[in-house]
């Protein structure tokens, strides 16, 4: 991988040129011998990439379709949302557009998830399960994931059901050790392969749960994906050329390794963050909250965020711009996936020039 990193988007991220290339190869059937083959490489080789003995499934279809499935196969009536951030409040929504009675802890945006508050909810009344986003792309909140699944495990029985979009593969998700049920990730984030897959582990007390659960849709149902899965291949014709992509990024990470991939977005972090104290941008997350995968940063006095994405495109380089409420005020790094320090190096040189020239014109 030679080609100078210059798009830092936090999501979809940039993806290597030979697993571009791989989706150019010729189609094959799903159900073909050499399908087969490939599917069941990437069958022995994700649960690695989520730390489970258990099986990881391969769905054609944005993260959304895995955060309903989920909610449709596991919960037969009550769940909590704990909502920290935009992706977290999504579960909500679904929750209610699906019919369940969906109540929520709601904890600020910049803040992340507090175990002491969800301990308090569950005490208060069952939930079939919980949902929860380990990283919030949207403020850059990285929430205590263990310490939050240990207290769902020990005050009830909800099963644990865990976005980890944009940390898996650049952040330490366990899915055995922490007891989570559902773990569910898009390839466009930290996985750096390109978007339309999602990856997902069912436990086996989630399974046994959702063999209770009425009314799991067709499309949606996580027990009809791990059945075909243990079959050897995926439910309905897959994106193919997706799939060959993947398996090119699941052989770099592997060859990577995941604590020292989790240690190079530690460094990517502490990079950014020590420039952003030099240039006097704060993070809009809290300080025991930092995201290793996404930087939401708020802009010196008096610059507009905006500004600075504007003037790096520009120069040919991508940054996201805040999102939701938070638009006009933040700026966020996606130093994720494929990232290396020299290109956040690269990265941070054009926001310097960036500021000078936003700086020098807001004088004339
Ligand atoms: C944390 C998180 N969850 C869920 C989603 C939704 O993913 P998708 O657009 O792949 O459905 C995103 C997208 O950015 C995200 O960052």
């Amino acid at each position: 991988m030679t080609e100078p990193i210059k798009f830092f988007l936090p999501g979809p991220s940039y993806v290597p040129e030979d697993a571009r290339l791989a989706m150019t190869k010729p189609m094959v059937g799903h159900r073909s011998a050499g399908f087969r083959e490939l599917y069941l490489k990437l069958a022995e080789g994700l649960p690695k990439v989520f730390r489970t003995a258990g099986d990881v499934m391969i769905a054609t279809g944005s993260s959304t379709l895995i955060m309903e499935s989920a909610v449709l196969s596991c919960v037969r009536q009550d769940v909590l949302n704990l909502t920290n951030g935009a992706f977290s409040e999504r579960w909500h929504s679904i929750s209610k557009a699906v019919g369940k009675a969906a109540d929520k802890v709601s904890i600020p945006w910049g803040q992340a998830l507090d175990p002491d508050l969800v301990r308090s909810a569950l005490r208060r009344k069952r939930y079939d399960a919980v949902t929860l986003v380990h990283n919030e792309t949207s403020t850059g909140v990285m929430s205590p994931l263990a310490d939050v699944a240990r207290a769902i495990r020990e005050e009830s029985d909800a099963l644990v059901l865990v976005d980890t979009v944009s940390s898996l593969g650049g952040a330490p998700v366990e899915t055995d050790a922490w007891g989570l049920d559902v773990v569910l990730a898009g390839t466009q984030k930290a996985i750096a392969a390109p978007p339309g897959l999602t990856l997902f582990t069912l436990s086996q007390r989630a399974a046994e749960r959702a063999a209770q659960v009425p009314h799991r849709g067709f499309y949606t149902d996580l027990l009809r994906y791990r059945d075909k899965h243990r079959e050897g291949g995926p439910i309905t014709t897959p994106g193919i050329p997706l799939v060959y992509a993947l398996d090119v990024q699941l052989d770099r990470i592997l060859a990577e390794g995941m604590e020292a991939r989790w240690a190079r977005h530690e460094r990517l972090y502490r990079k950014t963050a020590s420039w952003a104290a030099a240039r006097g941008c704060g993070f809009a997350s809290a300080a025991n909250a930092r995201s290793l995968t996404v930087s939401c940063l708020k802009p010196p006095a008096g610059v507009d965020p905006q500004a600075i994405v504007k003037g790096l495109a520009q120069r040919g380089f991508t940054i996201g711009g805040g999102y939701g409420d938070w638009k006009p005020t933040t700026f966020r790094i996606g130093h994720m996936g494929e990232v290396r320090e020299n290109d956040l190096d690269a990265l941070l040189v054009e926001i310097d020039q960036v500021l000078e020239t936003v700086a020098a014109a807001a004088v004339r």
